[in-house]
């Protein structure tokens, strides 16, 4: 490996991408079909629009609206290739609360 390879390689390993973090009332501001967000393991999706195609029906997202949707998500019988197509909607992720200290 040419030694330009080789810095290259550095470098764009320290590239990785740091998610977006939010916090779970700016999750909840986002509650519409036009503009739907939901918190699933940790993470922030954006479903804006994408309700009424969702196979499983409009009503789960819009019940789910703004919340952490990750048990209904991780209990509902998805075919494997759903979970492929979650990165295409990854926005975030939930900001880690610091712990009181009192
Ligand atoms: C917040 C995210 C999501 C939630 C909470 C959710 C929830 C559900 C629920 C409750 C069902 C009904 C089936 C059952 O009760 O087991 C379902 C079905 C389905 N969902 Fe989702 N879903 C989500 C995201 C997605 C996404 C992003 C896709 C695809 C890109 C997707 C594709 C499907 C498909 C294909 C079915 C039909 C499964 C079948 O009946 O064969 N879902 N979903």
């Amino acid at each position: 490996m040419s030694k330009l390879c080789r810095q290259y390689n550095q470098k764009s390993s320290s590239f990785k991408k740091a998610l977006h973090q939010y916090t779970k009332e700016e999750v909840a501001k986002h509650t519409t079909d036009k503009d739907l967000w939901v918190i699933i393991s940790g993470k922030v999706y954006n479903f804006s629009g994408y309700a009424k195609s969702h196979p499983g029906g409009a009503d789960v997202f819009f019940d789910c609206a703004g919340k952490d949707a990750t048990e209904i998500y991780e209990d509902s019988e998805h075919p494997a290739w759903v979970e492929g197509q979650m990165s295409f909607y990854l926005i975030g992720e939930l900001t880690v609360e610091e712990p009181e200290t009192t």
